[in-house]
């Protein structure tokens, strides 16, 4: 009697597991379906030969990378790609794209990321992955910076769907002190740790992450400026203005766009 009551206890728990599992998985479809909408998109509007292409850093993005080696390809397009983190590295290269950095093209045509959080005026919160201070430089020095992202992280106002607070590159050597400055501007800061590794995530620069949380709306300019002008601070998470078009894939392919003339 125990032993079947086990075995059906067994049966029943392995085929919730099983359910949950193909739950999971039709969602992990339904997400990279809204990715690659996205991206693709993005690119067939905005990526043209003899362009020189930031190429951003996170999951989405890898489909945008795919999509401009397949137009490579068959278009024959030139297109020179500046990397955002180790990671687009390894997606350029891997993609037989034309490798370059922002040394060597100071100033590019077109910046393209995916995001953590887009809001209506398309300001971003960016960082998910550590990589937002070369994904700022980029940006900042492309003529267009174009975010392409699942329609998850379209919000009303930032702080509405990402909830992991803006993530903001610190230097080692002073963390303790800057997490007290962030502390007091009323953020709360939690100093990011590695999952694979003991020890806090370090990123690309050599620093660490601290993720700053918060509870309300606030003047995203003048948060940035506060944050900057902490001594240790390297650069924030917050991308306030910078974004002309966001491009919102769902998963049955459609996608939204905003424009930056649609906000004023
Ligand atoms: C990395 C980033 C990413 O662009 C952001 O986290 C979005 O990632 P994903 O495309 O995986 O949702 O800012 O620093």
């Amino acid at each position: 009697m125990h032993r079947t009551l086990c075995c059906a206890v067994a049966t029943s728990t392995s085929h919730r597991a099983l359910v949950r599992l193909f739950r999971h998985l039709g969602m992990q479809d339904a997400v990279t379906a809204a990715k690659r909408a996205a991206a693709y998109r993005a690119v067939d509007e905005n990526i043209k030969t003899n362009q020189v292409v930031g190429i951003g850093s996170g999951s989405t993005i890898v489909y945008a990378v795919e999509r401009i080696a397949e137009r490579v390809k068959s278009e024959h397009l030139l297109v020179t790609c500046v990397p955002t983190s180790f990671q687009a590295v390894s997606l350029i290269t891997s993609s037989n794209l034309i490798l370059s950095d922002l040394n060597r093209h100071p100033e590019l045509d077109v910046a393209i990321d995916g995001a953590d959080e887009v809001d209506m005026q398309l300001n971003c919160i960016k960082g998910g992955g550590g990589c937002h201070t070369q994904e700022k430089l980029v940006a900042a020095n492309a003529n267009t910076f174009i975010v392409i992202a699942d329609d998850r992280k379209d919000s009303k106002t930032l702080g509405e769907k990402w909830t992991k607070g803006i993530p903001i590159e610190v230097i080692p050597f002073a963390y303790v002190s800057v997490m007290k400055r962030i502390a007091s501007l009323g953020l709360q800061p939690i100093l990011r740790m590695a999952t694979q590794k003991a020890g806090p995530v370090v990123t690309d620069n050599g620093n660490f992450v601290v993720d700053a949380t918060f509870n309300e709306v606030y003047d995203w300019c003048k948060l940035q400026h506060k944050l900057i002008c902490i001594p240790g601070v390297v650069e924030t998470g917050l991308f306030i203005g910078m974004a002309s078009k966001a491009y919102f894939g769902n998963a049955d392919g459609s996608v939204r766009v905003r424009n930056k003339e649609d906000t004023a």
